[in-house]
């Protein structure tokens, strides 16, 4: 995602529901001026511990005057959105005319690998996640309805037309890993 959003050395970023700073290490060390924000002050602190720069807010909600930024980058955080589209153009609101925005989210592999996606995530880590304890079972378990849901409520394209919608163009969608993730990328008009 980082490299397909392109960004000039040293831009502005935005890194919205940055859980523990995994992705604002590595704009970081590609030389961007990060901020984290999350809703969870327990997911920020170990950001911070890590280096970043930290926000508390929601990303229906951002705690930052209009054209802030010349790029945001979000991973994760569109199924836990109830209503995605006022949600993507307040984070487009934050980001400059001509900035970028890119998301990494999970995918849904099809064909023979989506019956091995549906075991590995119904079967696997439900299993996986009662053996670890710790409420990992309910994570586990958690994941792959969560994945089915979001791409049932957006078929085909119509998560690059809600994009379009909420103010970007040029919006690329790319599948990874045979199609178990995903990442877009757009600009701001
Ligand atoms: C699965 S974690 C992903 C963390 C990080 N993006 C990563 O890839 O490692 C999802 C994060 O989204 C945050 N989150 C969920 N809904 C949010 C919202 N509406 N506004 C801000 N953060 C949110 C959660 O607190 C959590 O830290």
């Amino acid at each position: 995602m980082i490299r397909g959003l392109r960004l000039p050395p040293n831009s502005r970023i935005l890194d919205v529901a940055a859980g523990t700073g995994e992705v604002t290490r590595l704009l970081q060390r590609h030389g961007h001026r990060v901020i984290s924000l999350d809703q969870s002050r327990e997911m920020l602190g170990q950001a911070v511990a890590g280096g970043a720069v930290a926000a508390l807010g929601r990303a229906e909600e951002l705690p930052f005057p209009r054209e802030s930024f010349d790029a945001l980058t979000f991973t994760y955080l569109l199924r836990y959105v109830e209503d995605p589209l006022p949600c993507m153009r307040e984070l487009v609101r934050v980001v400059r005319p001509g900035g970028s925005i890119g998301m990494v989210e999970f995918g849904r592999p099809r064909g023979a690998w989506g019956a091995l996606w549906r075991f590995y995530t119904r079967t696997c880590l439900p299993l996986a996640g009662k053996y670890i304890g710790h409420g990992w079972e309910q994570v586990g378990s958690f994941l792959g309805p969560s994945i089915d849901e979001f791409w049932r409520r957006f078929p085909g394209d119509s998560l690059i037309e809600l994009w379009e919608e909420a103010g970007l163009e040029r919006v690329t969608r790319t599948d990874m890993s045979l199609g178990g993730g995903i990442f877009m990328t757009g600009r701001k008009k």
